[in-house]
């Protein structure tokens, strides 16, 4: 196996990209690091779709909010490569922030519609953030398909969209792969924000998927959305989560709420802990 090339400039990019693209197939996992075992499912679909896997960490100060944990979040470069490396991938684009936002930077790409409510309306500008880094990626590495998790199942259909409108060229629209949500042993969602949970926190962490399992077993015997999501939500802060943000019963293509189960609708909930906003969705129809 080849070894993992890191690389943090653009001027070394370009050639390094062009190399691999000369022998086959490129797919590119974007991700902010401290990379658990849900990015190396990523990054194992990948390795399967393409002859060569690139992965991108940075972690993207546009799609903080100023109150989020930017300064916090973990950064942890020297073992996450060891992991890449340990899955063959190829090339590990790292660069700083001043590589990505040099002075002078003046770009938003912001998607209407997709970006609206669930985490766009908590978290505003977020989507903006994720919409204009991925696009500057997609354009920086010019992979041949791209990975991302059905756990940001919003996140997908925002790139998606700006993808199909934007009439990127590589990766297309149709070579954007979503992947599904990789779970702890308790059903909770892996995440590089669990690490923030203390012990007690993480053991009310596992109510949210136990909760959301219970809801979309009332919602499929013909329940309205409505209570079922109001009782949802009352249990998750008797279970010890601090507020819960939404908890939505949405179409997953289009995103257009549902007032009950019917074919492809999802059930998308965001919940705090303390400072820690956990996130979910799971197929209810
Ligand atoms: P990050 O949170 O590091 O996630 C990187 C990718 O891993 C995303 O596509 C995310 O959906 C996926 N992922 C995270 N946890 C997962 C899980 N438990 N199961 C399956 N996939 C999971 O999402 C971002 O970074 C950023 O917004 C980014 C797209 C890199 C733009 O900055």
């Amino acid at each position: 196996m080849p070894a993992l090339e890191t690389i943090t400039t653009l001027s070394a990019l370009r050639p390094a990209t062009a190399t691999l693209r000369e022998s086959g197939s490129l797919a590119l996992v974007p991700t902010m690091g401290a990379l658990h075992e849900g990015h190396l499912t990523l990054v194992r679909e990948a390795r399967r779709a393409a002859d060569h896997v690139a992965v991108s960490i940075f972690v993207n100060p546009r799609q903080f909010g100023a109150n989020e944990d930017l300064d916090a979040y973990p950064r942890q470069l020297a073992r996450d490569s060891a992991l890449l490396a340990n899955e063959g991938v190829a090339l590990l684009w790292a660069p700083p922030p001043s590589e990505v936002y040099p002075d002078g930077y003046a770009t938003n790409i912001s998607v209407a519609g997709a970006s609206d409510g669930l985490c766009g309306a908590d978290r505003p500008g977020h989507f903006d953030g994720v919409a204009t880094v991925v696009c500057k990626l997609f354009n920086q590495v010019r992979p041949d398909l791209a990975f991302f998790g059905e756990k940001d199942w919003q996140q997908l259909a925002v790139i998606r969209r700006m993808a199909r409108d934007l009439d990127l060229v590589l990766p297309h629209a149709d070579a954007i792969y979503g992947v599904p949500i990789a779970r702890e042993a308790d059903g909770l969602a892996m995440s590089s924000r669990n690490a923030y949970l203390s012990t007690e926190q993480r053991s009310i962490a596992a109510a949210l998927p136990r909760a959301m399992r219970e809801a979309i077993a009332r919602l499929s015997i013909g329940n309205a959305a409505e209570p079922v999501l109001a009782d949802l939500a009352r249990h998750l802060i008797d279970s010890g989560f601090d507020t819960v943000d939404y908890a939505e019963l949405r179409h997953g293509d289009n995103l257009v709420p549902a007032t009950a189960v019917a074919p492809g609708t999802r059930l998308f909930v965001a919940a705090r802990i303390g400072g820690t906003r956990l996130i979910d969705n799971m197929a209810a129809d």
